[in-house]
């Protein structure tokens, strides 16, 4: 315990004496995106360089192997050339360069990109298969030519941080948390990709050290993460020993805005967001919401946001979605049901039935569209309270209630993102 509370401090005196030899020496801090005053707005380029089932189940029905659940199965258990070919053509053609000219076209400003560490870094008995880095190069490309801005989000560590899916490999427990090497070897990816980028702020202006760590998973993976984040710092905010301008965007671990109260207090740590992901679909009592129960959480969190927002780090809503339920096939994970209809397990209580909730916009009721639209905005007045907000995601297969370009390709979400339809929907 004394160790974790005094590591911080003596990293900061010891970066500080490394990198400002003398005070003359000391520029400014200026981050390649006025983050506190303009308001972030962006997508997640979510499923592409990190796959993930829900986001194009065809990638994994095409396997035809249904333990094939996860990237890392993906590269396991198929022969390597044709999961290769596959990853490759999925590379080339999910994403790409008419995507970043349409998320420009629709006002946005950000876009954040989840990658794992084995884009960077494949261990011994890892199967993972890279590639990967080759289109963030370019996506960075695509970036600065329509000027918007990116996000890095380290999405997946070794052993994984949550057992999900998304971070790679899904386990019944993390184990990122228990073992040192797997720690260290996340923050030296970090490390390559903060060097990488740190000459590029005004394209990079951010990167996210690592998606949602499980902090309800216990004490260990708290204090951990907490030790992680102080060791990012430095490695995000000194990028080859240097004082450089790129901002860390720290995740709340799924703990309360306020257990963040004071861990890297203003006057201290410059330059630091926090990233918080809310979702609506993940337990019963969220699914079991009315309509206008959906809408009145998602106002409810204006207070929390904006308190930490002023008082504390920057606050961003790095994930959220319109969509209000968990009827996407393969959402809770390939070849898993839905809590929304009952069809998660046997026995399960059932709240409606998922037909016209998920697939294509083009068959989707008036009113769960004109519903959608009105989740959306209720979240985007309530975010853009705090620093700003991030949908969840770009661009999905077969779950359009998820995409936002499908959202502006039906019109449930506005072309320019002040055309508000209800602006008084949140009182
Ligand atoms: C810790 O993780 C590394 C990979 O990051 C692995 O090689 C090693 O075997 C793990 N150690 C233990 C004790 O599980």
């Amino acid at each position: 315990m004394i160790i974790t509370l005094l590591l911080p401090f003596l990293f900061v005196t010891l970066s500080l004496a490394r990198s400002h030899p003398s005070r003359h020496s000391r520029r400014s801090f200026s981050p390649g995106f006025p983050y506190g005053s303009e308001t972030v707005r962006g997508v997640n380029l979510g499923g592409w360089l990190l796959i993930e089932p829900w986001i194009k189940p065809s990638l994994f029905d095409a396997t035809g192997n249904p333990a094939i659940v996860d990237e890392w199965t993906f590269t396991q258990l198929q022969d390597r050339s044709v999961a290769t070919a596959a990853l490759q053509n999925h590379w080339n053609t999910w994403i790409t360069e008419a995507d970043f000219q349409a998320i420009a076209a629709a006002g946005l400003n950000h876009v954040r990109i989840p990658i794992g560490y084995w884009a960077y870094q494949v261990g011994p008995g890892e199967p993972y298969i890279q590639g990967q880095h080759d289109y963030l190069v370019k996506a960075i490309g695509w970036a600065a030519t329509y000027n918007l801005k990116v996000i890095i989000d380290l999405h997946g560590a070794p052993g994984s941080q949550n057992g999900f899916d998304n971070s790679g490999h899904k386990l019944p427990f993390p184990t990122w948390q228990s073992n040192q090497t797997n720690v260290a070897r996340t923050n030296d990816v970090l490390k390559l990709i903060a060097n990488e980028f740190s000459s590029n702020p005004n394209v990079v202006p951010m990167i996210g050290p690592l998606n949602e760590p499980a902090g309800f998973d216990g004490q260990q993976m708290l204090d951990v993460t907490r030790q992680y984040w102080y060791d990012s710092y430095g490695s995000i905010r000194y990028p080859n020993g240097q004082l450089g301008d790129i901002v860390p965007l720290i995740h709340d671990a799924f703990q309360p805005l306020s257990y963040w109260n004071n861990f890297m207090p203003r006057d201290q740590f410059t330059g630091v967001a926090m990233d918080t992901h809310i979702y609506q679909m993940f337990s019963d009592q969220q699914v079991a919401l009315s309509d206008s129960g959906h809408i009145q959480s998602a106002c409810s969190n204006a207070a929390r946001l904006i308190d930490f927002n002023q008082n504390q780090l920057w606050t961003i809503v790095g994930e959220w979605t319109p969509a209000m339920t968990d009827c996407a096939k393969y959402l809770n994970g390939r070849g898993v049901g839905a809590r929304y209809d009952g069809t998660i397990s046997p026995g399960a209580p059932r709240y409606g039935s998922c037909v016209g909730m998920t697939g294509s916009g083009s068959t989707f009721t008036m009113s769960y569209k004109t519903f959608l639209r009105q989740t959306w905005e209720a979240q985007v007045i309530t975010y853009e309270k705090a620093s700003g907000w991030l949908m969840w995601t770009w661009k999905t297969e077969d779950a359009d209630e998820w995409s936002y370009s499908a959202g502006l390709q039906y019109g449930w979400i506005p072309q320019n993102p002040n055309d508000h339809l209800y602006p008084t929907i949140c009182g």
